[in-house]
C-alpha cells in the first residue's frame, strides 16, 4: 500500500514507515518499533517468524484516539479485522500462541463476540479469560471487600462494565501452555500432598478470571497518555502462560499504543520484540517506554 493512502479509521494519510530501534540497556531484548500501519508492516515478516502475540486492536467503540478514527461500519471493522488477523496467521509459528484483548461498551455489547466469531474459521478459540478490573468479594464472614478500578456508567438500564475479554487463539488447539506460571498458592493446603500433579508445590492453575488492576496514577497525561491501554501485568501474565523461555521468543504487538506489551517483553526477558503504532504520539511513548524496561 502506498504511504499515501488511507486506511479504514484514519482520517490522514499514513506516515512513512519509520523503523527505530531501542536496544533496551540491559541489552536482552531487541525491540524493532515502527512507526506505520501493522498490516502493511506485518508483511515484510517471514512466514512462521514469530512465537507470540499479545494485542489490543481499536475496539470501535469511538474512542478518542490521536488520530485513529476509531467508528467503522461493523462491517468494515470485522474485514479489515479479518485483514490483521491474516497477517497474523501467517507469522505465527505452528505452535505460537496469539493473545487479543478486546472490550465490549453498552452501545456495542456484540463486539467481542463478533470478533471471536469472525476468526472461528482461521484459529482454534483454545482459552477465554476475562480481565478483571475490579470485583467485590463477600467473604462467609466480614465485610465485603472490593478492590480495583472502573470507569461508572451512570445508567438506569445498564450496570457498570468491570472486565474484559482475552481470547488465547492458536492454530491448533493444542498448544501446552504453562498454567503454573501464573498459577496461585492453595487456599487449602493440604491439597498440595491430596493431590500427585503438584509435585509438592503449592501452586494450582489460576483459572481464567485474571484480576489485574490499573495502577493508581496521579496524573493521566504524564502516567498513560492513552485512552485505551492494557496493564503491563497482562502482557506479563500471556507471556508467562504462552510458557515457553522468554529468551528464545520473538514477540509481536500489532497496535503497540504506548507499548506495554513492549515493556512487559522487556521485563520477562523476550529475545525479541517487534511492534507497530500508528499514530506518531503514541509511537514516541512507546519508544521512551520500552528504552527505560529493564534498566
Ligand atoms: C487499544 S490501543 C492499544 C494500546 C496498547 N495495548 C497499550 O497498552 O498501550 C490500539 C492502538 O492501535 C493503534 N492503531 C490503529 N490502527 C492501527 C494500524 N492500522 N496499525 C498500527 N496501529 C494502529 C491506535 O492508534 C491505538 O494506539
Amino acid at each position: 500500500m502506498p504511504d499515501s493512502e488511507f486506511l479504514p479509521g484514519l482520517n490522514r494519510p499514513v506516515e512513512a514507515d519509520v523503523p527505530q530501534e531501542a536496544k533496551n540497556p540491559a541489552g536482552r531484548t531487541c525491540f524493532e518499533l515502527h512507526l506505520g500501519d501493522c498490516v502493511k508492516g506485518m508483511r515484510s515478516l517471514p512466514d512462521e517468524s514469530i512465537d507470540l502475540v499479545v494485542t489490543s486492536p481499536p475496539y470501535n467503540l469511538g474512542i478518542a484516539y490521536q488520530s485513529y478514527q476509531d467508528k467503522l461500519s461493523t462491517k468494515d471493522y470485522l474485514d479489515w479485522s479479518l485483514e490483521w488477523t491474516g497477517e497474523v496467521k501467517r507469522v505465527l509459528k505452528k505452535d505460537g500462541s496469539f493473545f487479543i484483548n478486546v472490550g465490549a461498551a453498552p452501545a456495542n455489547p456484540w463486539l467481542p463476540h463478533e470478533l471471536a466469531l469472525t476468526l472461528r474459521d482461521h484459529f482454534f478459540l483454545q482459552n477465554t479469560i476475562h480481565w478483571i478490573k475490579s470485583i467485590t468479594v463477600e467473604p462467609r464472614e466480614g465485610d465485603p471487600v472490593s478492590v480495583g478500578h472502573f470507569k461508572p456508567i451512570n445508567s438506569k438500564r445498564f450496570i457498570n462494565d468491570c472486565h474484559e475479554y482475552v481470547f488465547h487463539f492458536t492454530k491448533t488447539g493444542e498448544v501446552p501452555v504453562d498454567r503454573i506460571a501464573v498459577g496461585v498458592p492453595y487456599a487449602d493446603k493440604s491439597n498440595i500432598t491430596r493431590w500427585g500433579h503438584t509435585g509438592g508445590r503449592d501452586k494450582r492453575c489460576r483459572g481464567n478470571n485474571w484480576f489485574i488492576p490499573y495502577e493508581t496514577i496521579m496524573s493521566r497525561s504524564k502516567d498513560r497518555p492513552h485512552p485505551a491501554t492494557f496493564p503491563v501485568e497482562l502482557a506479563r501474565k500471556c507471556i508467562a502462560l504462552h510458557g515457553e523461555d522468554p529468551a528464545t521468543l520473538t514477540m509481536l504487538d500489532p497496535f503497540l499504543g504506548i507499548g506495554h506489551a513492549a515493556v512487559a517483553a522487556g521485563d520477562a526477558g523476550v529475545s525479541r520484540f517487534i511492534g507497530f503504532e500508528i499514530d506518531e504520539v503514541y509511537y514516541k511513548e512507546a519508544l521512551l517506554r520500552a528504552g527505560k524496561a529493564n534498566r
